[in-house]
């Protein structure tokens, strides 16, 4: 934790990812426009109609901070290189749709009055611009269409855009916490989107803000580009180990995970995970040093799917109960306990009970270390007592719990004040 700045996202541990753009009309999900090779002409029709009549940012930010969040991420812009804020190098943004507005800088507004930190997803990719190549492109969505074989672009122009663009984001919108670019791939990384540049330009303007690992580069190498990013970015997935860099070090990351199987809104997606689910992805997270950045895809309409709202009040619920097993924690360097996972945050260790299991609940090596134990929940006393069949465990401590089930299925919460 040698940076300074990153304190507060170290200790945030949760926060939400929001994908939003006119991809929500057609509802299929934010690649749908390279996934159904869409011509521009259709998509523009989705630009013509977006209105969201219902988007309510303070209800949003309030969602998130119900649930237990600190900050937030939202797309400034994404592949389909439609921008949500008003940029003056392009015509292509939400003050020109029937939304007529400046989506960027009402989220930013209600998430600060929320007490969020705020953030920009901004994607690098840009399939709407003329200047970005498709000739070439493994990834473009005209990349099979004949009469794009030869459009070449011009990639240095249109670098000179996303600067530009970057630049506004930085300047125009007050303090912004997280600066998340995505994502570099083949020949377009590093010093291809001038990403040295565009990092001093970034911290310049926006001193302290953080930076996830997506301009290219390698965060783990022992001495990183300076453009490597402040986070490792695990998606869809949680890191066996948490993140450790060629020294065998940790470093932060920040596990970005969707609620059902899509970041943009996909009317017909269902397959949400439970709160339970989502409770126990970010406490493994958490315990193997990294964060959670949760996402939600709201409709054209502007609202986060009912499902998600369900979702994230039950997880906030949990959160209310036990958020101080969450913020501020950490890997506790211990191994792995059978019954579930540990948390840690200085003197203080975490038992996530997710396994009731017989009799008392063994914690291994910890005899004579534990003043007391409490459930985090209600800080109702846990008794910490030597069963008379455990002599021949003389390191380890044990709880005796008092019910034969846990009484929060999802995650039971014991703190353990070391001495
Ligand atoms: C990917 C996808 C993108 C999504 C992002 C979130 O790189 O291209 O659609 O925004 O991951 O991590």
């Amino acid at each position: 934790m040698e940076k300074e700045y990153l304190k507060w996202f170290l200790e945030a541990r949760f926060g939400m990812f929001i994908h939003w753009g006119i991809y929500a009309i057609p509802a299929r999900g934010e690649w749908v426009k390279q996934q159904e090779s869409i011509p521009e002409w259709q998509y523009q029709s989705y630009f013509g109609t977006f209105n969201p009549i219902h988007y309510d940012p303070a209800a949003w930010a309030h969602l998130a901070r119900t649930a237990g969040m600190k900050y937030a991420v939202m797309t400034a812009k994404h592949h389909d290189g439609f921008c949500l804020f008003d940029s003056q190098y392009t015509d292509y943004k939400a003050t020109n749709t029937p939304a007529k507005r400046d989506l960027i800088r009402e989220y930013v507004e209600a998430f600060r009055a929320e007490g969020l930190k705020v953030g920009f997803y901004y994607s690098l990719l840009d399939w709407h611009h003329p200047d970005y190549p498709v000739a070439g492109d493994r990834i473009h969505p005209y990349r099979n269409n004949p009469e794009y074989q030869d459009h070449r672009g011009n990639l240095p122009r249109y670098v000179e855009y996303m600067h530009h663009q970057v630049e506004e984001l930085m300047t125009n919108y007050g303090k912004i916490d997280i600066i998340w670019f995505d994502f570099s791939y083949d020949d377009m990384q590093g010093e291809a989107w001038r990403a040295t540049e565009l990092v001093q330009m970034v911290r310049r303007l926006q001193p302290g803000i953080v930076i996830d690992n997506r301009l290219g580069g390698n965060i783990k190498a022992r001495e990183p580009e300076i453009y490597a990013g402040d986070f490792a970015s695990p998606e869809q997935i949680i890191p066996p180990e948490g993140v450790t860099n060629e020294a065998g070090e940790p470093i932060p990351w920040e596990a970005c995970i969707t609620l059902n199987d899509h970041w943009g809104y996909a009317a017909w997606d269902k397959n949400w995970k439970s709160p339970r689910t989502v409770v126990r992805a970010l406490v493994e997270c958490v315990s193997k040093g990294g964060n959670l950045l949760l996402n939600v895809g709201p409709t054209a309409k502007g609202e986060i799917p009912e499902e998600c709202v369900d979702i994230l009040h039950q997880v906030g619920k949990w959160m209310h109960r036990n958020g101080e097993s969450i913020y501020g924690c950490g890997h506790a360097t211990l191994e792995r306990p059978e019954w579930g996972r540990w948390t840690r945050k200085g003197n203080r260790l975490y038992a996530h009970i997710l396994e009731r299991g017989i009799g008392p609940i063994n914690l291994r090596g910890l005899e004579g270390k534990i003043a007391y134990a409490r459930l985090l929940a209600d800080d109702s006393e846990i008794r910490l007592e030597r069963p008379w069949n455990a002599a021949e465990y003389p390191e380890d401590a044990f709880l005796s719990f008092p019910t034969a089930e846990l009484p929060d299925e999802w995650d039971t919460v014991v703190e353990l004040v070391l001495k």
